[in-house]
């Protein structure tokens, strides 16, 4: 994270006595990424966070999904309304935020899945990297070591690696009657806001499309009491559950550059040119070997003589994941894409608009509608992506012949 923060009791110097009210230290623990070497926070905890009494391997409902190549390469379109049930169903039909997840594609450096949560998750730590949850619908709690964070509907929350968290649906914790929708990009490092955004000092600077006021962090401290308290964790080798000695939400204080935080799409600052800018300038986040685009409403390219839609292109280094989350996407008109659909479009394939897309949309403009409402999340990926074959259930197989059928009049 690019700036300081500190939250509840800390004492005045690093690594010195912090005594507790009824006598003993606090525990320290620092976390912290690149092993010494960049961000941290030290966390003050109540009992020592490295008590455990028990280790037990856990089934990973993730892994029951093979991600297999795009082969025969196609473009993809899949819709989220038609998923089958999550794989971390049980039998009531309920599924958490964590083992809920339904993996979508993926590769060695990011995992993209879908959930539909409507219960509490277990405590998890996910300890292969950091994470960014886009709340698609619903709303959210979510608790961790750091705090708690309440997200609704456009919220990203970005999880550093390591961060002991869980997941309850429903406005303020609240029970019952509710769910949430959400997309999940599991990465196999770090995710940060884009460094040409960002000053030597990491002060985001005045042209970015956010800044620090745009981020929200914790409120305060989270306590709670408990012992034998299971966390389930994972690793490169898969998941465990450990049972914590006490409730690992013991941290009286913290101060640091790394810590949980939610950014809203809706405070993403669109940047338009003239004529059509690409997406690029719609990043908001930068993964290893992959990035995270938010497309927000916005006026129309405004150049009288411009096509106000994006050109067709072929990006030959990188995989498209397009999530349409709301408006109106005149752009895609006639190819069944619409909100809530999924599109891949892979290097080895020029994708673009529909054909007609343009013209209709240069009609809309002389009739004086010069703006935009679509609002989507798009991941790039630098390498293939995999699909996962439980997927195939939502698959539309028609898209990738969309083109085609418009071109033709179809
Ligand atoms: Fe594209």
């Amino acid at each position: 994270m690019p700036y300081y923060r500190v939250v509840g009791e800390i004492p005045h110097k690093r690594h010195v006595r912090f005594h507790k009210p009824g006598g003993g230290l606090y525990s320290e623990e620092l976390m912290g990424e690149e092993g010494f070497s960049s961000d941290s926070s030290l966390l003050y905890h109540v009992h020592p966070p490295t008590a455990i009494v028990k280790s037990e391997v856990l089934p990973d409902p993730a892994e029951e999904a093979r991600l297999i190549p795009n082969q025969p390469l196609l473009p993809r379109h899949y819709r989220t309304q038609d998923l089958a049930r999550q794989p971390g169903a049980d039998l009531a039909g309920t599924a958490d935020l964590v083992l809920g997840r339904q993996p979508l594609m993926g590769n060695d450096d990011v995992r993209i899945s879908f959930v539909i949560a409507d219960v509490p998750s277990d405590l998890y730590r996910n300890s292969t990297g950091d994470e960014a949850v886009y709340v698609y619908s619903g709303t959210v709690r979510f608790e961790s070591a750091y705090g708690a964070i309440d997200a609704s509907a456009g919220d990203y929350l970005i999880v550093p690696r390591g961060t002991i968290s869980r997941w309850i649906p429903g406005r303020y914790g609240g029970t019952g009657g509710t769910h949430v929708q959400a997309l999940v990009i599991e990465a196999r490092g770090h995710i940060r806001p884009p460094k040409r955004y960002l000053s030597q000092s990491g002060q985001f600077l005045e042209h970015a499309p956010y800044c620090e006021r745009d981020l929200r962090g914790v409120a305060g401290p989270l306590l709670a009491e408990g012992e034998d308290v299971p966390v389930i964790v994972r690793n490169r080798a898969g998941l465990t559950q450990l049972t914590y000695a006490r409730h690992p939400f013991d941290v009286v204080g913290w101060d640091g550059y790394l810590y949980p935080y939610a950014f809203n799409i809706s405070d993403f600052e669109p940047i338009v040119k003239r004529t059509h800018a690409p997406p690029p300038v719609h990043q908001t986040f930068e993964g290893p070997n992959f990035v995270i685009c938010s497309f927000c409403p916005r006026p129309l390219d405004f150049d009288p003589a411009s096509v106000p839609i994006p050109y067709n292109h072929h990006n030959v280094d990188s995989d498209e994941m397009m999530f349409y989350v709301a408006g109106d996407y005149s752009a895609r008109q006639g190819s069944g894409v619409g909100i809530g659909s999924i599109t891949l479009h892979p290097s080895g394939f020029t994708h673009g608009p529909a054909p007609g897309a343009a013209e209709a949309v240069i009609a809309g403009m002389m009739a004086g509608k010069v703006t935009t409402d679509e609002t989507a999340v798009m991941i790039d990926t630098f390498r293939p992506l995999l699909l996962a074959e439980t997927a195939a259930t939502a698959e539309d197989t028609e898209y990738a012949w969309s083109w085609a059928r418009a071109a033709r009049g179809g």
